[in-house]
């Protein structure tokens, strides 16, 4: 088999750059385009593609529609960093210009192999006017020397139709690559015939030529119709299958957005092609996070990035003329059977000017010198009783408009993410079970902008959410019903993590 690549996306990715390099000043005069969490120069950005280190830099594509601020033809953007904390943006990798991939180069993954970099990825075509229907979806590959250009391959599509048996034929999308040992495997994202989510498993010994191995796992009817974006890696001595299920219903407090990424611990064995899964866990709790994708970094850690957005909800820095943005990239750590995810400890890199505080009653409303801010971390401690009530807000506007509340409910056992009086658009609320730890809550909230993730209690539970607060809502204020003390709290402004 020749595997000599050839190079026809050149003047599609040149057009969509020229066009992105009119639009950028828009953009980036944006109140709401984030300092330290990735998004496009313009235009659309959804799905971490291609997470990936390659000769010793770490790199991120993703869904990228370089003509508007919403989804349309998928092309791929590309940025790399060395520490992923400093983060330069490349010239986009993939455009949707061959026969098998016109209607969009979809989400994928990429991997190393005789120091090329490979890409694999969906192709989707568009074959009637019902888009939950009317689809061919096939599995493709594109290869670079640089790690900046890429020829998709003259073999493609390497998986041209579904396998056989309970799968459906057209929803076969979301490649993620690995190898073990001398054999290559991919997860792909499916749906069965009677519409429950399933993850395939093919095997390749070349990259190149794949073959069906079975079907990984299968939810039952709680779990959706449609997995994207699979994702299955080792951990410590367990494994772990992310997926990202379209179509879960609301369970009391759990499951509110339209789609939600979660995982399952478990027992992956290649040889008979089955992983044995645990319960579905969600990610994080918040608004904004799906199709994540995890890549080990250059220190073999599991890191993980998501798509900080989600399908149903309204995007208003579109009239900035840009839309999306990801996570900070995240560590994923096993406690038992819970997996926890930390923010990238190295981010600290990014922080600048301190102000801290210690030992503060928080009874009523509480403002502290300094502590304001729109790009900022905050590092929060506090003492509490387990019926306490007590939070903050952020985003505040200075006539007590404005404003983005988490609160931790004691008596109720859960931390709450309220977004109704937010600013424009963004609303809702959302709760995440909480339990003090050893009389103490532990906060760390990343503030950027339009963007707000909350770990908690070491990364137990996350929270991530966009929201649009006016030009001046910059505001932190803590509260309280007099039974909790903050007894530490950090904040750093956190500078921009653009090169
Ligand atoms: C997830 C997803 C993927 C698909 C991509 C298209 O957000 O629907 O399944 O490949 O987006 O942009």
């Amino acid at each position: 088999m020749s595997y000599e690549p050839t190079d026809f996306s050149s003047d599609s990715i040149a057009r969509a750059e020229a066009y992105l390099e009119q639009v950028k000043p828009a953009a980036e005069e944006s109140r709401w385009k984030p300092k330290y969490h990735l998004s496009a120069p313009a235009n659309w950005l959804s799905d971490p593609n291609g997470f990936c280190l390659y000769q010793g830099e770490h790199h991120l594509f993703y869904q990228h529609h370089p003509y508007a601020p919403k989804w349309g033809d998928m092309f791929w953007g590309h940025v790399k960093s060395r520490d992923l904390v400093h983060w330069r943006h490349l010239p986009i990798a993939l455009a949707p210009d061959e026969d098998y991939d016109k209607d969009g180069c979809f989400s994928g993954s990429a991997i190393e192999k005789d120091g090329k970099l490979y890409l694999l990825y969906t192709g989707n075509v568009w074959t009637g006017s019902d888009w939950t229907r009317d689809l061919l979806q096939v599995q493709c590959a594109a290869v670079s020397e640089d790690g900046t250009t890429f020829a998709k391959l003259p073999q493609n599509p390497l998986i041209k139709a579904a396998p056989a048996g309970d799968i459906h034929p057209c929803h076969l999308r979301d490649p993620k690559v690995w190898r073990q040992g001398e054999t290559y495997y991919m997860v792909l994202g499916s749906r069965s015939r009677s519409d429950r989510g399933q993850a395939l498993l093919y095997r390749s010994a070349n990259l190149l030529d794949w073959e069906f191995v079975s079907v990984l796992a299968q939810g039952d009817e709680r779990l959706g119709f449609m997995w994207e974006c699979p994702d299955l890696f080792a951990l410590e001595d367990k494994h772990v299958l992310i997926v990202s299920p379209e179509g879960m219903k609301p369970e009391g407090d759990l499951y509110h957005n339209k789609s939600q990424s979660g995982y399952m611990v478990g027992h992956f064995d290649e040889v008979r092609g089955v992983f044995e899964p645990g319960d579905f866990h969600l990610l994080d709790y918040g608004f904004n996070f799906y199709a994540p994708q995890t890549t080990l970094d250059d220190q073999g850690r599991r890191v993980m990035i998501g798509w900080m957005s989600s399908w149903d909800e309204e995007k208003p820095e579109g009239a900035h003329q840009w839309a999306g943005t990801m996570t900070i990239p995240r560590l994923l750590m096993l406690k038992g059977e819970k997996l926890c995810s930390t923010p990238l400890p190295e981010l600290e890199n990014l922080r600048r000017k301190h102000v801290g505080h210690t030992d503060i009653a928080l009874e009523n409303e509480v403002v502290l010198t300094g502590v304001y801010g729109s790009s900022v971390e905050l590092e929060i401690a506090v003492r509490a009783g387990a019926d306490s009530v007590f939070g903050l807000k952020f985003g505040c506007s200075r006539d007590g408009a404005e404003e983005t509340v988490l609160t931790f409910n004691g008596p109720e056992g859960n931390l709450v993410l309220d977004r109704t009086r937010s600013g424009e658009v963004a609303r809702g609320i959302r709760k995440a079970p909480v339990k003090l730890q050893d009389g103490r809550l532990i906060l760390r909230v990343f503030i950027d902008r339009s963007c707000v993730e909350i770990f908690v209690n070491f990364g137990e539970q996350v929270m991530s959410a966009r929201f649009y607060p006016g030009e001046a809502s910059d505001g932190i204020v803590f509260f309280g019903d007099g039974s909790a003390v903050l007894e530490k709290l950090d904040k750093w402004e956190i500078d921009s993590c653009w090169l």
